[in-house]
């Protein structure tokens, strides 16, 4: 089991970023629209947002063809309803459309490598299928929306090597019994590690804090996860010891 926690003592650059300020009035009109046509203005949106120079999207996604033959986006059978925004490695640039919170259906997004700039939608808390969440690799900045602890269903969390600030919000893991993999490392996050962060979650196999500029107690709970077989938590202000049940 290549379990191993080294922890050093860095100082670390804290990089004060703009924090959220996204606040999104929704009065939709009580008019019934079919979920498909939902679907597109959303992916629209999505595409509207990003500069995408290499015209992957421009190329692609043209509406002469439903958006479930396009490039990146898988549907359900029936309802022909977005599943899976797959693209990983694509240069999209381009800040994240809050209107993705409304592709409901939505179990998997992984935007990794894309170029991806400004925060996190708190919108993307409304898809509560979603199971993968992967935005690894970007220059995401602000903080880690405290909303997605509202993603009940979500198994991986990769927000891995960004530019994300402030503290990890202190419930963000409470409601999310069935992760397994958590990553949060490379990025500039600071403050305490919330000391109850892993108090629920007994399926977590992967924990990546590493390299941020946390600071304090590493949580009692990280010792009691039967199932954790990597820890990373080095390069970061941390003390305390390692549990030994690990
Ligand atoms: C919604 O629109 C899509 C595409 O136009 C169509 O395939 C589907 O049958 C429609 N669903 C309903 C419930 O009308
Ligand atoms: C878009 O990409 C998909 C998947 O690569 C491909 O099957 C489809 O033919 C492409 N459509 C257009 C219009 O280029
Ligand atoms: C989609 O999401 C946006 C932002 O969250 C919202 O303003 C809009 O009313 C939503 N609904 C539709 C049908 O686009
Ligand atoms: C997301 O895409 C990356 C790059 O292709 C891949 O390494 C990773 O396993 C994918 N993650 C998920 C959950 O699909
Ligand atoms: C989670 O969802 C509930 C109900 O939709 C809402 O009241 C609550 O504010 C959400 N929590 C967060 C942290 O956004
Ligand atoms: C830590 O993160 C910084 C900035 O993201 C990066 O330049 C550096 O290589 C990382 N160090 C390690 C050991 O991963």
């Amino acid at each position: 089991m290549g379990v191993f926690a080294l922890i050093f003592l860095v100082i670390s650059l804290s990089v004060l970023l703009p924090g959220l300020a996204s606040s999104f009035s929704s009065s939709s009109p009580a008019k019934v629209v079919n979920g498909s046509h939902t679907d597109l203005a959303a992916l629209l949106a999505f595409q509207g947002q990003l500069s995408d120079p290499h015209r992957i999207l421009a190329s692609n996604w043209t509406t002469s063809v439903s958006f479930c033959h396009w490039v990146g986006v898988s549907c359900n059978r029936h309802q022909q309803r977005v599943m899976a925004l797959y693209l990983p490695d694509m240069p999209l640039q381009g800040e994240l459309s809050p209107h993705l919170g409304n592709l409901s259906f939505l179990t998997r997004i992984n935007l990794t490598r894309t170029g991806l700039t400004g925060s996190i939608p708190d919108d993307l808390s409304r898809l509560h299928r979603l199971r993968y969440l992967c935005l690894f690799g970007n220059r995401l900045t602000g903080a880690i929306p405290s909303a997605l602890g509202n993603l009940s269903r979500l198994q991986v969390l990769d927000l891995g090597v960004n530019i994300l600030s402030e503290q990890i919000p202190p419930g963000l893991l409470q409601n999310l019994g069935s992760l397994k993999k958590v990553s949060l490392g490379n990025n500039y996050l600071s403050g305490h590690i919330p000391s109850n962060l892993f108090n629920n979650t007994p399926y977590l196999s992967l924990i990546n804090l590493g390299n941020n500029s946390l600071s304090g107690l590493i949580p009692h709970g990280v010792g009691s996860l039967p199932l954790l077989e990597y820890l990373y938590l080095s390069y970061n202000q941390l003390f305390g010891k390692v549990p030994t049940s690990l």
